[in-house]
């Protein structure tokens, strides 16, 4: 398979204006009556090594992003404002377009839309890893017209979860997390196939449940993938669930359950014994990816079972990853994120990588015909 060119390979950019597709999809904070504020700006800065790569070296650096799923329309509840006040903060006098999804051209990939966006740009960077599995007109369209390059992120991500794939250090174990199996089936299936243990947490562990007949009460599952995780649990490989759940009970107490809940009881978090089994998996492993909270954390009474595992993930001479979305705002919540070996910037990226080893968007930079001469046709 041809390598996806890098920055290097981009030749000389001095005095070149390049476009970088940056995934600023960012949480912000709406305020009533006044401008919107970026609560958490980890792919703001993410995006910096490339962007000073490229100033450093005499380019005009032109950003262009996604954020939200504004449906093709402007809407001002997403514009790129807050982001581009961050960005001016980190980054002054790098320019930041609208909203990509402002325009129905951008999702379609229409290259009418491709046309518009490297109208005037002599190079494109791809840094946006988080949105490199979307073939979107910015992601896959201007590697087809310009000499394109991965940006330094984009690289990262690809090497680590690469890694994961190809040749992780083991025992290497996954603890998958979050609400619905329905969002991981392919990404279970292909670490099943490749991990020494998958340990399981959050709601998603109820299907499971499920799955072996036992009552859950009323906690959050998912009744159509009963069958499906019955297959998983059948093998190849093994899945370690939790052995006890804290929730509340019928009446709304706190409660701590075994594995059978009572009618009436709703499970939030793994319980403390699947915390620390769990954590002493980590503390034994030498390579461990994690994706998914182990409960509603953001409840501070649910928050015990994600804390233990980023405490273990901080704690471990393991070479950790956590993919990106809720588990990357709970090791940064807990303050253990500069602890951790690599932490993702992509949700739904990182699962597809892991899952099929190539993106949308790395093809379309592998196949961009003139990235290596250094934009000589
Ligand atoms: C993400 O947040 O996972 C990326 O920015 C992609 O966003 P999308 O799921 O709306 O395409």
């Amino acid at each position: 398979m041809p390598q996806i060119p890098t920055l290097d390979d981009l030749g000389d950019v001095a005095g070149k204006r390049v476009l970088v597709r940056t995934d600023f999809n960012v949480p912000l904070e709406q305020h009533e009556g006044g401008p919107a504020t970026v609560t958490d700006d980890f792919r703001i800065r993410s995006a910096l090594p490339t962007i000073e790569w490229l100033t450093s070296r005499g380019a005009e650096v032109v950003c262009a992003s996604h954020l939200g799923r504004p449906k093709g329309e402007p809407n001002p509840k997403y514009s790129m404002e807050p982001v581009r006040e961050r960005l001016a903060e980190l980054a002054p006098g790098v320019e930041l377009r609208e909203n990509l999804r402002f325009d129905p051209r951008e999702e379609a990939n229409d290259p009418s839309f491709t046309a518009e966006l490297i109208d005037g740009i002599d190079l494109y960077v791809n840094d946006a890893f988080g949105a490199s599995h979307r073939a979107h007109a910015s992601i896959v369209g201007p590697p087809t017209e310009l000499p394109s390059a991965m940006g330094l992120l984009l690289q990262r991500e690809v090497e680590v979860l690469l890694g994961l794939r190809e040749q992780p250090k083991r025992p290497f174990v996954a603890v998958l997390g979050g609400a619905k199996v329905s969002d991981k089936l392919g990404v279970i299936e292909a670490l099943l196939k490749n991990v020494d243990a998958l340990a399981i947490g959050g709601a998603m562990c109820f299907t499971f449940f499920a799955a072996q007949g036992k009552p859950i009460g009323d906690s959050l599952f998912e009744p159509d993938q009963v069958d499906y995780c019955e297959r998983l649990l059948r093998g190849p490989g093994t899945i370690h669930l939790p052995d006890d759940i804290t929730g509340l009970d019928a009446d709304g107490n706190f409660a701590t359950y075994g594995t059978r809940l009572p009618g009436g009881a709703k499970g939030f978090d793994i319980g403390p014994g699947s915390a620390a089994a769990f954590s002493d998996v980590i503390m034994d492993s030498r390579t461990v990816l994690w994706n998914g909270p182990m409960g509603m954390f953001e409840d501070e009474r649910f928050a015990a079972g994600t804390r233990t595992v980023a405490e273990a993930m901080a704690a471990t001479k393991a070479f950790t990853v956590v993919g990106g979305g809720d588990s990357a705002a709970a090791v940064a919540q807990f303050g253990l994120d500069d602890q951790i070996d690599h932490v993702s910037t992509g949700g739904g990226a990182s699962l597809e990588l892991l899952e099929h080893g190539d993106l949308p968007g790395l093809a379309a930079l592998r196949d961009a015909h003139d990235a290596r001469s250094g934009g000589a046709t």
